[in-house]
């Protein structure tokens, strides 16, 4: 595909500068360059250092970073001539919208282009805690397979149960897609009737609780802002059937993560696949020990194409607004 962009250099004193808080794919780098942007990238792979941030920040127009950069007041604060926050995800709990506001800097995510790979990433996590996938690896390498058995290792059956889907927007919405091919029945929990997956996958609207008491897996997929963020929290985990099994793909701190280690070794809920975690790359104490627990790092969009379709959209982003356009994922103004 070939996109033409307005060269954005105007002059030695007025070519834009993009500073880029980690090695992402080249297609979004080269982009930026074409256009004539001049792009500084944090080289490291670790997350960039504050001091370091704070230092890029009075000298870009551009930022484009990560989930895993704090984007706080302060650090917005800092800004001299900043005009666009790119995030390099579709959630950006990790900015302060509000001080982007304050300082009129626009900012961006990149949806869509990964909502086929996180909700498979959630399907496999379904999968892997039903089958028990991850055990099941354990055990044949540490060479425990002594043959085929009739009682060994039985899990719990996908096709012909209750999936509950929390959040039903664009990637709850291809989490039910999986779902309705597996022979599953879908309930789902939304502010918003969704009739696309109503309509197409008989998908039934509940209240939030009345989900959690009969789905046998819970799917989340709602963003983190103040009112989701321990939203499975004991009491919630206390309503799930014992049976039943837990997917997070959304963001961690969506679960009290030592209520569910709580619930977990009380045996309340069946098991959990969690691909992300409250205080990430932390793990609540005693989460790593249960066998019941698939555990991810962080995976959701982690496929060649979507990630390179995540660098592009950022760089589009930071494209159009250095060319006097609107933004074309802004989410705060
Ligand atoms: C997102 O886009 O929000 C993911 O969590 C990062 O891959």
């Amino acid at each position: 595909m070939i996109i033409f962009f307005h060269n954005v250099k105007r002059g030695p004193e007025m070519i834009w500068k993009v500073f880029v808080t980690r090695e992402i794919p080249a297609a979004g780098i080269d982009l930026l360059r074409a256009a004539g942007l001049q792009v500084e990238v944090y080289e490291q792979d670790q997350p960039v250092p504050e001091a370091v941030l704070l230092e890029k920040i009075r000298d870009c127009d551009a930022l484009l970073c990560l989930v895993t950069d704090a984007i706080t007041a302060a650090v917005i604060g800092r800004a001299g001539r900043l005009k666009i926050i790119a995030n390099y995800a579709v959630g950006y709990n990790n900015i302060d919208l509000q001080s982007a506001r304050q300082h009129g800097i626009v900012v961006t995510n990149t949806p869509d282009v990964l909502t086929e790979a996180t909700a498979d990433l959630a399907f496999a996590l379904i999968l892997a805690c039903a089958r028990r996938l991850v055990e099941g690896d354990q055990l044949v390498r540490q060479g425990n397979f002594t043959g085929w058995s009739p009682l060994m290792m039985l899990g719990t059956d996908v096709s012909g149960q209750t999936i509950g889907i929390i959040g039903a927007g664009r990637i709850g919405t291809a989490v039910a897609r999986r779902a309705h091919g597996f022979g599953m029945s879908i309930i789902y929990a939304d502010n918003a009737v969704n009739k696309l997956i109503e309509k197409e996958y008989r998908a039934q609207r509940k209240e939030l609780d009345d989900l959690i008491g009969t789905a046998d897996f819970i799917s989340l997929h709602v963003p983190l802002i103040d009112s989701t963020r321990h939203l499975i929290d004991q009491r919630r985990l206390q309503l799930m059937k014992s049976s039943a099994l837990l997917v997070n793909t959304s963001r961690g701190a969506v679960i009290d993560e030592e209520a569910l280690v709580r619930a977990l070794a009380n045996k309340t809920i069946a098991g959990a696949g969690l691909d992300v975690y409250e205080h990430e790359p932390l793990l609540a104490q005693g989460l790593a020990d249960f066998k019941n627990v698939v555990l991810l790092p962080h995976l959701g969009s982690a496929t060649n194409r979507t990630r390179e379709a995540m660098a592009r959209l950022a760089a589009q982003n930071i494209i159009a607004v250095a060319s006097g356009r609107a933004a074309p994922n802004a989410v705060n103004l």
